[in-house]
């Protein structure tokens, strides 16, 4: 009975995780299914998979009157049992199982055509330009900083927020810190061009305060958004900002680094932020570890001689 009620919660767990997903990408409706009698039945109702599951929103899922909200469908599998998120009650802890990683937030891969992820971006950052979610924010800037680079990237670098160079400029990481950034890319090997990069906001905090969690949050979706089209293979967290708050972690950055993460398809490496190795040059080497172990991963062997 344990192992089946073991189950039963990362199931659980799992489909909340892919409501909140797609609650996060936009969806906020659900076809409703009239529930089926059970002489009548023919199929056994599923829960909704990764196949099954619609990518973006359509004319049926926002349709009010045959429809049930992502949110209602979630909460009600979580009011169902006892919530999963509290493993001091659940069987997992009582067994001394490691619990599945909790990711609060899932991007969902789109896997778009060239043409369409530009565009995608494109009315993405159109929206992120009128944002005035964060009202201090929105009063503050001068200009939100999207993010730039491929569309079709590999890798997405995801750091913390504009500061007062992008902030002036529109880009992120064109500071000093960016800097150092272009640098530990060049070490690399490869042309910033083939990344892309985007931040936890999108608008710079004044004085460069750390983004509060609201703000956070009410950025999420961009930032899932973008990873949406851009559809990585692996995302790099630089700092810990970028760390906790992309794996809804509380975990350091020196306890985050060293291994690999999944959020939707991607890979994810922790790293060092660039304005920290400034303060803290010794730790340059640690960060070089990090895109070693990442391109490795990779197959690539960054300590190759080159010709
Ligand atoms: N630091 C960040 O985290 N992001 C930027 O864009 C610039 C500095």
């Amino acid at each position: 009975m344990d192992e089946q009620n073991l189950s039963t919660d990362h199931v659980r767990l799992a489909v909340i995780q892919q409501l909140e997903g797609l609650r996060r990408a936009g969806v906020t409706h659900w076809k409703r299914i009239d529930p089926i009698e059970p002489s009548k039945s023919v199929v056994t109702p599923q829960a909704p998979t990764q196949k099954s599951v619609p990518q973006a929103p359509t004319g049926n899922l926002t349709e009010k009157s045959s429809s049930t909200t992502v949110s209602a469908v979630a909460a009600n599998i979580d009011s169902q049992s006892r919530r999963p998120f509290e493993l001091e009650s659940s069987p997992l802890a009582k067994k001394k199982i490691a619990p599945l990683p909790i990711i609060p937030n899932q991007f969902q891969p789109l896997d778009l055509p060239l043409a369409d992820r530009i565009a995608g971006l494109a009315a993405l950052a159109e929206r992120v330009k009128s944002c005035t979610r964060c009202q201090e924010l929105a009063s503050t800037r001068t200009q939100t900083v999207f993010g730039v680079g491929n569309p079709e990237a590999k890798i997405v670098f995801v750091g913390e927020a504009p500061g007062a160079d992008e902030d002036a400029q529109g880009e992120p990481f064109v500071g000093r810190a960016g800097q150092l950034l272009n640098d530990i890319i060049k070490a690399c090997r490869i042309r910033r061009e083939d990344l892309y990069i985007c931040n936890v906001l999108r608008c710079r905090p004044p004085g460069n305060r750390l983004p509060a969690p609201d703000e956070a949050a009410n950025c999420r979706e961009f930032l899932d958004g973008q990873l949406a089209h851009v559809n990585p293979e692996y995302i790099v967290c630089w700092g810990a900002c970028a760390a906790q708050n992309l794996l809804g972690s509380t975990e350091t950055i020196g306890k985050l680094r060293r291994q690999f993460f999944t959020y939707g398809r991607a890979k994810v490496l922790c790293t060092y932020h660039p304005a920290y190795l400034m303060r803290n040059p010794a730790a340059k080497k640690d960060v070089w570890e990090d895109m070693k172990m990442l391109f490795l991963d990779m197959g690539i062997d960054l300590t190759a001689k080159t010709k």
